[in-house]
């Protein structure tokens, strides 16, 4: 079968990337986790002392874009590609609360947005890609064949993060990741620069109800659908 794009977009914590992923790995397609990208540039800004909860310096990131580099490295046993920032593993880092609660301010930026968005179209111009963030069936492949926006209510959302933050041994609670969810949720529907929307043409699954396989097998068929 002829290989397709596939673009995974909706709210954080929808499991997109487990589906995403799994996608992948049935289709010997590559996976890109934009929100990585994202979360990757957030940590260089967190490091460098140009945002923390009072303050962002958001003319210095820009002026400092340059120097970030990002690329995925593909690890067989975890079965995707790991996120480097300037050379150094950063995939543990960049899944912290303190990452998740600057990330959406970052990803407000134009000048951020645009250098992120030439890097994903570069990694997909081969096709036999799933990709997921929040732009991706709107921006950054608004010729994909399959888009599927994931939605699932936030209370569910919250849960399922909070589950992941608690089993990887970090001191969170419920409301707090569940402010976090609402708070991005806002923040990434209302920017200026490519907000989170519903592109044409992309297909809605609402997963609250839906377990792993249930969803694969629903984008199994899509593909299948739409990928002749
Ligand atoms: O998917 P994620 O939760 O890891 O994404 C982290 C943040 O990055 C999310 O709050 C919004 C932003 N993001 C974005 O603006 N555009 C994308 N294509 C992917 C993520």
């Amino acid at each position: 079968m002829k290989k397709i794009t596939i673009a995974i977009d909706g709210y954080s914590s929808t499991g997109k990337s487990t589906i995403a992923k799994e996608l992948a790995r049935h289709l010997e397609y590559v996976y890109v986790d934009s929100g990585a990208m994202y979360r990757a540039v957030t940590y260089f800004a967190m490091q460098n002392g140009y945002i923390d909860a009072e303050f962002f310096d958001r003319d210095t990131l820009i002026a400092a874009l340059p120097y970030i580099k990002l690329h995925f490295e593909f690890n067989a046993g975890l079965g995707f590609g790991e996120m480097f920032l300037n050379d150094v593993n950063v995939e543990k880092e960049i899944r912290t609360i303190e990452v998740s609660s600057f990330v959406s301010k970052i990803a407000e930026v134009s000048e951020v947005r645009a250098k992120l968005v030439e890097q994903q179209q570069q990694m997909g111009n081969q096709k036999g890609i799933v990709m997921d963030g929040r732009d991706i069936g709107t921006v950054v492949f608004p010729d994909a064949e399959l888009k599927i926006f994931m939605t699932a209510s936030a209370a569910t959302r919250a849960q399922r993060r909070y589950d992941e933050l608690k089993a990887k041994g970090d001191d969170v609670s419920y409301e707090e990741v569940l402010k976090n969810v609402q708070e991005r949720d806002y923040i990434d529907t209302h920017r200026e620069d490519s907000p989170l929307v519903i592109a044409d043409s992309a297909i809605e699954i609402d997963n609250s109800d839906l377990t792993r396989e249930e969803q694969l097998r629903i984008v199994l068929e899509l593909v299948l659908r739409f990928g002749k």
